[in-house]
């Protein structure tokens, strides 16, 4: 909780972390694994969106990915290597039920119980999220997060990774950022399954809503000792002119009260439904969601990387539409097409995002006051920029050999800058646990392929060689010392 006085242990030390404080690095099922077809795996909408043409920039798909699947143990060293604490992971639904209902695929068990001993072994803290957005194609043919069905499927998807991996993981997530996979998986379109309808978006939401409270409640009766979250993304709002307050009203409305609302304050915000009343009617709601959906929390995740900038459309001005996201299809904000997204000013990543290490500290400090007593760890925070492999021998593939480097400075500034912004907040009291970079492997990002590189390790989608990139061996130094290094 937030004290006024601030935490003296963090106010007065420098930029030294407490060794309670865990830091550690995250990545995600579908963004790494590839082996799309091993072992049982059925496939899941974001197999069926990436193989539709135009949906995925060149085309990219998780088919092979970082090849993790097949390379677990040697990626575990790696992860020894830099000294990880903790290590957030997404296990993939599609591997445990290939269809999305029935008995648990033995194999792709095996392959998370694999994952999770190799860490412990290393002395690495497993923390386990649920849905990272591959959700079975079966359970999308039969309407997806738009049926109500989904979220009670989710629900025994959860007790058969629970009675499995529930005597070795402690810490679990629900849902990875259901924001994206409601109003951009059904609003704009831009998010597998792809589909563009703002009253489809909301019911979603819903049934994420659901999905995660009738998880919560899976693995409390499963895992008596668990430490339970759920990640959201929060949109930081700025304002521009006289009528943002009316649009960061809006947007905090639709993209974070959506789900603080249910799962932490036990109702959805009278504004939201007001705003949304042309969209739908809201009949998904049911007497007694809102008991399921609100779940005491052990801590709340919090995944940060940029603000925004709005303002109401004056429905002349060319609508701008900076929110970071692929526009496609349909509007991620139902309801609210009419607020515009302004850009903003730089530095900017290679996203496009600017960079606004103060919206960190001003997210944590408001989240804290929010929602007293409930701890917060950040669980991603990071950024993509075009990196170069230097150096490597002549006439072998370059960071395929030892020597190789990169030097992606940017990343680097942009890490040290985030995490003195959490250092601050710490100082004023927030009950801040722990900090997790995004992402330990360059990756698949989601429509944008292969083109945007968040990985503090460098990954040569040719030869799968991993070079780890100085933001990389700063962090390793960063968790060895807890001292932010220079
Ligand atoms: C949030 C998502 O959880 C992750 O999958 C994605 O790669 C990063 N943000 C960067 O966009």
């Amino acid at each position: 909780m937030q004290s006024p006085e601030g935490n003296p242990d963090y106010r007065d030390s420098g930029l030294v972390f407490d060794t309670a404080f865990v830091i550690g690095s995250a990545t995600a099922a579908y963004q790494i694994e590839g082996a799309v077809t091993a072992d049982g795996r059925g496939p899941s909408i974001w197999d069926t969106f990436s193989a539709t043409p135009g949906a995925i920039v060149n085309g990219d798909t998780g088919e092979v990915a970082d090849d993790h699947y097949n390379r677990l143990e040697d990626d575990l060293d790696l992860m020894a290597d830099l000294g990880l604490e903790a290590y957030r992971f997404s296990i993939a639904w599609p591997r445990i039920q290939p269809l999305g209902s029935g008995p648990a695929n033995l194999d792709g068990l095996d392959f998370y119980g694999r994952l999770v001993d190799g860490l412990l072994d290393r002395g690495i803290r497993p923390i386990a999220t649920l849905y990272h957005w591959d959700l079975p194609q079966a359970l999308e043919d039969a309407g997806g997060w738009t049926n109500r069905e989904t979220a009670y499927r989710f629900a025994e998807y959860a007790r058969l990774v629970a009675t499995e991996l529930g005597d070795r993981v402690q810490v679990w997530t629900t849902l990875n950022e259901p924001w994206c996979s409601a109003f951009l998986g059904y609003g704009s379109g831009a998010h597998a399954p792809g589909r563009t309808s703002g009253a489809d978006a909301l019911a979603a939401m819903h049934h994420l809503n659901l999905a995660h409270g009738l998880a919560v409640q899976v693995l409390r009766e499963v895992v008596p000792n668990a430490e339970i979250s759920v990640t959201l993304n929060f949109h930081v709002l700025r304002g521009d002119d006289e009528t943002s307050p009316q649009a960061i009203r809006r947007i905090d409305a639709l993209a974070n009260r959506s789900f603080t609302g249910p799962m932490l304050a036990g109702g959805y915000p009278a504004d939201l439904i007001a705003d949304t009343a042309e969209v739908t009617d809201w009949s998904f709601v049911r007497a007694g969601d809102a008991a399921i959906i609100h779940q005491p929390l052990d801590f709340l995740g919090v995944n940060y990387y940029s603000t925004a900038r709005v303002r109401m459309w004056n429905g002349t001005s060319p609508r701008e539409n900076a929110d970071g996201h692929k526009d496609v299809g349909g509007s991620p904000w139902p309801g609210s097409r009419d607020v515009e997204f302004v850009q903003q000013d730089g530095p900017f990543t290679a996203m496009g995002w600017n960079i606004a290490p103060d919206g960190l500290e001003e997210l944590l400090v408001s989240l804290a006051s929010q929602f007293p007593g409930l701890p917060l760890m950040i669980t991603e925070n990071g950024a993509a920029f075009d990196d170069e492999v230097v150096g490597g021998a002549v006439g072998e593939v370059v960071g395929a050999v030892d020597g190789a480097r990169v030097h992606d400075v940017e990343r680097l500034d942009y890490l040290r800058r985030h995490f003195t912004a959490a250092h601050r907040a710490l100082a004023r009291g927030v009950d801040l646990r722990g900090y997790l970079v995004w992402s330990l492997l360059d990756n698949f990002e989601w429509g944008y392929g292969y083109s945007k590189r968040f990985g503090i390790v460098h990954v040569d989608y040719e030869t799968q060689q991993r070079t780890v990139k100085d933001s990389g061996r700063w962090l390793s130094k960063l968790i060895r010392s807890h001292v932010i290094p220079e």
